[in-house]
């Protein structure tokens, strides 16, 4: 509590990332992650082997970019660095610890950067009720220096705190249909920037009890529940499932479990576009 709270309270970040909720909701992942890294483990390390594995099919060794890296959980830094001349992690918020973790690295960096570039426009739209963008990403598509993009537990995370921001000003319906958008145009800003891509994401998860809650509760696992806003995505190289919340964490009774899909040459897969997963 009090690490979340320093971490909280020194973190550099835009003033838009800590009002909008952006800053709690990564302390609050770095806060799961001390608490279940025991039960992420799996994940992790199948996330860092995911992102060595499409590393290596990058024709060019000049940067490596990373999105959603901000807290260099299941990041190989090391690896990486020394694969690429240059290592860019890309995310709104930066914690402190991350920041101490990857200063040796003299060929890491940091872009403190909304992927979607469309929060910034959000605290008047909340304001005035009014349309939400759609907007394509510009960041790095001009850079020809970026030979290897990969996108790292993001994608749906992306409409999460918009989802919570916008709650009070527009409806239900609005705000689904931005979450769509910004999936989508993730999707296809991966497909567009300049050298290899690659994606990693959750994209659905589900609830199983314990077995303690199944014998004496009765109780059933549920249905798997999209977190993609109803995208599809083609057929994935590799999945796993990520014990993201271990009861009692979000339920005494309860396991979260996501489902983790991984496409190493992100361009190919979208262009075969057979939305079938
Ligand atoms: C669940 S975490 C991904 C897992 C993370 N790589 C780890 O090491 O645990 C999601 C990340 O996406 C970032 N993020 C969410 N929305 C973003 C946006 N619009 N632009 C950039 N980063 C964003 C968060 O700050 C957070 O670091």
């Amino acid at each position: 509590m009090i690490v979340e709270f320093l971490e909280y309270t020194i973190t550099p970040c835009s003033a838009i990332a800590r009002s909008m909720g952006f800053l709690k909701s990564s302390i609050e992942v770095r806060a799961r992650y001390r608490r279940c890294c025991a039960a992420w483990q799996a994940h992790l390390d199948h996330t860092r082997e995911s992102i060595l594995e499409a590393a290596r099919l990058s024709k060019g060794r000049r940067k490596a970019v990373l999105f959603g890296a901000g807290l260099v959980h299941d990041i190989p830094i090391r690896e990486l660095s020394g694969m690429f001349e240059e290592v860019v992690l890309v995310d709104i918020v930066h914690t402190i610890s991350s920041r101490l973790q990857t200063a040796p690295f003299g060929n890491v960096s940091r872009i403190s950067a909304d992927v979607t570039e469309t929060v910034d426009k959000l605290p008047e739209l909340a304001r005035t009720n009014g349309k939400l963008p759609n907007h394509m990403p510009q960041l790095l598509l001009l850079d020809d220096r970026v030979d290897f993009t990969v996108s790292v537990n993001l994608l749906s995370q992306l409409g999460w705190v918009p989802g919570w921001y916008l709650k009070r000003s527009h409806s239900k319906s609005a705000i689904e249909e931005f979450q769509r958008h910004l999936v989508e145009a993730h999707l296809e800003y991966l497909r567009i920037i300049p050298g290899h891509t690659a994606l990693i994401t959750d994209y659905q998860w589900q609830t199983l009890p314990t077995p303690d809650a199944q014998t004496r509760l009765g109780l059933t696992a549920s249905e798997p529940w999209d977190v993609l806003k109803g995208r599809r995505l083609p057929a994935p190289d590799k999945t796993w499932d990520w014990d993201i919340a271990p009861a009692p964490e979000r339920d005494p009774d309860y396991n979260f479990v996501a489902s983790v899909a991984f496409f190493r040459d992100w361009k190919d897969s979208f262009q075969k576009n057979s939305q079938v997963f």
